[in-house]
């Protein structure tokens, strides 16, 4: 099932000769010349999404179409992929309309469909968000009997029609091994393409930890995550900085980093579940944004972001696996993990259990990693 959009057609309205008449008989000083259109120069990127009804693509899509992803000058296409369900489809549509309603500028045009193979037909950017959300208690890695098939077809189908330039961020739970299952479905698709969410987890260290503080969030940098997106994840206290100044040294609480600041952040998502009925939606979105844009921007001297991507070993995370680490971007399309980190006892034990669920979790779906 695929529609595409109908070429949008773009119609002066102003009837300029009246406005001058009219200015005449009032003796008006001159109408201020109408703003030209922007030009567009750059040519469209394609970007594929997952989901794109669903509670984060209902957020994230008009942020994309008004370039808050790639920028206010880069025109894109959306390709917007759902199951082939009726009800699944009629919501997307409704999206799309609503998507035309806001004539974004930028929103070159709308593919939508149910075809993995069209949906990822050249794409640039593969934004794998289409999977079940979690409810009041579970756990994340319950879901991965159940999403994890997705990301096999997902894969293959992008390692098949994806542009060759392709990159893959994914946020359908559980997200790092999800990431794992499509990077080993497209052979041909080097492993360095492929990356998961820490980046919403990040943000949520970064706010609680300025809310301790007492100082704004833009006072905390290099707030990191290390592992799994998952109630194990080490969210770091001695290399993120409050004001330039380690955190921990300027929270000087350590019992409360130890335990209310990590439980806080590990158990947000939870959290979220508990007080809304449904996962979170607007901040997972908001991450994504960020998410794409730490990886395509160059990452400032001095700084990393939170990314999950393949394991070289680094800090004793087993290599193969998708984990959380210390990233910086080129800004030319390639990343690599900042070295030379320290971890203390506390953070390092932490890092060896949430390596150790990672090894769990790809162990559950060995299956899938053909
Ligand atoms: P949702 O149920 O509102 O939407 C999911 C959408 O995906 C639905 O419209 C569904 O029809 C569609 N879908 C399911 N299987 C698909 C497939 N094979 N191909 C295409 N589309 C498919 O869920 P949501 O709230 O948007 O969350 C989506 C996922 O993101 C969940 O797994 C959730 O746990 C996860 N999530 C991750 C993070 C993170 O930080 N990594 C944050 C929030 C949510
Ligand atoms: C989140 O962190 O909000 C998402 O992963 C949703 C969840 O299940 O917690």
């Amino acid at each position: 099932m695929a529609i595409r959009s109908a070429d949008r057609e773009h119609t002066r309205c102003a009837p300029l000769h009246g406005r001058d008449e009219l200015s005449k008989i009032h003796h008006a000083p001159p109408a201020p010349r109408l703003a030209a259109p922007p030009v567009m120069t750059k040519a469209p990127i394609r970007v594929a999404i997952t989901g794109a009804a669903g509670q984060i693509g209902y957020a994230l899509l008009p942020r994309i179409a008004s370039g808050q992803m790639f920028g206010p000058d880069q025109p894109v296409i959306l390709q917007m992929i759902e199951i082939p369900v009726e009800k699944a489809m009629d919501a997307l549509k409704g999206v799309a309309m609503e998507l035309e309603d806001c004539a974004f500028p930028l929103l070159q045009d709308m593919v939508l469909t149910s075809d993995p193979n069209e949906g990822f037909k050249d794409a640039n950017w593969a934004l794998l968000i289409g999977s079940k959300p979690r409810g009041p208690g579970m756990e994340r890695g319950d879901l991965i009997k159940e999403n994890g098939p997705i990301f096999t077809g997902q894969g293959r189908a992008i390692n098949e029609h994806a542009a060759s330039d392709v990159r893959i961020a994914v946020v359908g739970n559980p997200c790092n091994t999800n990431c794992l299952i499509a990077m080993h479905s497209a052979k041909d698709v080097p492993d360095d393409r492929f990356s998961a969410m820490t980046r919403l987890d990040q943000n949520r260290a970064q706010a609680q930890l300025a809310m301790k503080a007492r100082v704004h969030s833009s006072s905390v940098g290099n707030t990191l995550i290390w592992g799994n997106h998952s109630a194990t994840q080490v969210p770091d206290f001695m290399n993120t900085t409050i004001n330039g100044r380690c955190a921990a040294d300027v929270i000087g609480d350590r019992a409360w980093l130890e335990g209310e600041f990590f439980t806080t952040v590990q158990k947000r998502g939870a959290a979220i579940i508990a007080a809304r009925g449904l996962s979170s939606a607007a901040s997972a979105a908001n991450g994504l944004i960020d998410h794409v844009r730490d990886l395509r921007d160059a990452t400032p001297k001095g700084e990393w972001r939170s990314v999950c991507i393949k394991s070289d070993g680094s800090y004793g995370v087993t290599e193969g696996l998708i984990s959380s680490f210390p990233v910086r971007a080129d800004g030319q399309g390639g990343w690599e993990i900042v070295q030379g980190l320290e971890l203390d006892t506390f953070l390092k034990e932490r890092l060896a259990a949430t390596n150790a669920e990672l090894e769990s979790e790809r162990e559950a779906v060995k299956d899938l990693l053909v």
